[in-house]
């Protein structure tokens, strides 16, 4: 059980667009098995949600049922605190300061930034200062453990600079996080393209399953993935589509590398694609059951909710005090 000498973990997910298996097993998945080695606060990143226009009574409905799916996944609420970020605006106010002590060339470096306004005619500040925030999501509770997918390692970099950057300024305040993650699980990747990671917003139907994606569905989406044009599975030369169906395969079952070869040589795709689908459907199976208890009736998870922010507010505040009073903002006495 983690002590107060234990270090505070923080992540959070925005609540648009479905999740889907790669969010599960490369981060849910291992958000809940190492909850228990930390302090760990798992935000609902509606904030960061809002940088592209969201439709207010679907990210409503969105923010519940992305809690509701931390808890099915198996994050444990009487251990781990689950909150909406605007619920705390600790986390603009914070945010605020940072971009004060951003320079403008750090942020036009971030990459995601860069890809995500290429196509787009006008792109809002906030997507700008995006990593200002999330900088602020994970200083306020001055986090050591940030786990994090690889897409998102560069915010975190920026994060270790702007918290650098302040203590120089104002003198030490921060807890600069760790960059080395704690492993975050699978990379599963696109099953009509497995060079592109699997994606909330990449387009075509058949690119990724969804975390409530029924049995039926799951077996036609698996039996569409790309493979290649060689009989059978051949270790020795995986292609890139049946790699990805053998590590989908390996996150459910948890199957290691010896005993999935032993399995799988020299097997037709046919057979594997059955053997993934299968694997898939019962690890998803009970999680499905718990989300859809829990957002038919939406009691249990808006308590989880309520409590998670009463935890988190006063930490927040906390900092806030310090960081406001060392910045010489104005303060009533
Ligand atoms: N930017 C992250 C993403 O899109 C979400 C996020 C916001 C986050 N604040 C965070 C992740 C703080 C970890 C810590 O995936």
């Amino acid at each position: 059980m983690p002590n107060k000498a234990s270090p505070v973990l923080f992540s959070g997910m925005q609540p648009t667009g479905d999740l889907h298996i790669g969010n599960y097993l490369g981060a849910l998945k291992t958000w809940t098995a190492i909850q228990y080695d930390y302090r760990p606060i798992y935000c609902v990143v509606d904030y960061h949600a809002i940088t592209v226009y969201q439709e207010p009574k679907a990210l409503q409905e969105k923010i519940e049922e992305m809690a509701a799916l931390y808890i099915a996944a198996g994050i444990d609420p009487e251990h781990s605190t689950i909150f909406v970020q605007s619920t705390i605006p600790q986390h603009v106010e914070l945010a605020w300061v940072f971009s004060c002590v951003t320079p403008v060339g750090w942020l036009s470096r971030m990459t995601q930034f860069k890809t995500k306004t290429e196509q787009q005619e006008s792109v809002g500040t906030g997507l700008f200062v995006y990593p200002a925030l999330m900088a602020a999501d994970i200083l306020l509770y001055q986090a050591g453990v940030v786990p994090v997918g690889d897409d998102q390692t560069q915010h975190l970099e920026l994060t270790r600079d702007i918290a650098g950057r302040f203590n120089s300024l104002y003198g030490e305040t921060f807890v600069v996080p760790k960059t080395e993650l704690p492993s975050v699980g699978a990379r599963i990747m696109g099953l009509d393209d497995p060079t592109q990671k699997m994606s909330k917003s990449a387009p075509g139907s058949n690119h990724s399953i969804s975390l409530l994606d029924s049995p039926s569905r799951i077996k036609k989406l698996i039996g569409r993935a790309v493979t290649d044009t060689k009989p059978a599975v051949d270790f020795n030369d995986l292609g890139e589509g049946v790699a990805n169906l053998i590590t989908i395969y390996q996150a459910c079952s948890g199957a290691d590398n010896e005993e999935t070869r032993e399995v799988f040589s020299g097997v037709q795709y046919g057979v594997l694609k059955k053997a993934v689908t299968e694997a898939l459907v019962e690890k998803l199976e009970p999680l499905q059951k718990k989300f859809r208890d829990l957002t038919a009736d939406r009691d249990v998870v808006r308590g989880i909710l309520r409590h998670g922010t009463e935890r988190a507010a006063p930490i927040a505040e906390k900092t806030m005090q310090a960081v406001r009073q060392k910045v010489g903002l104005y303060m009533h006495r």
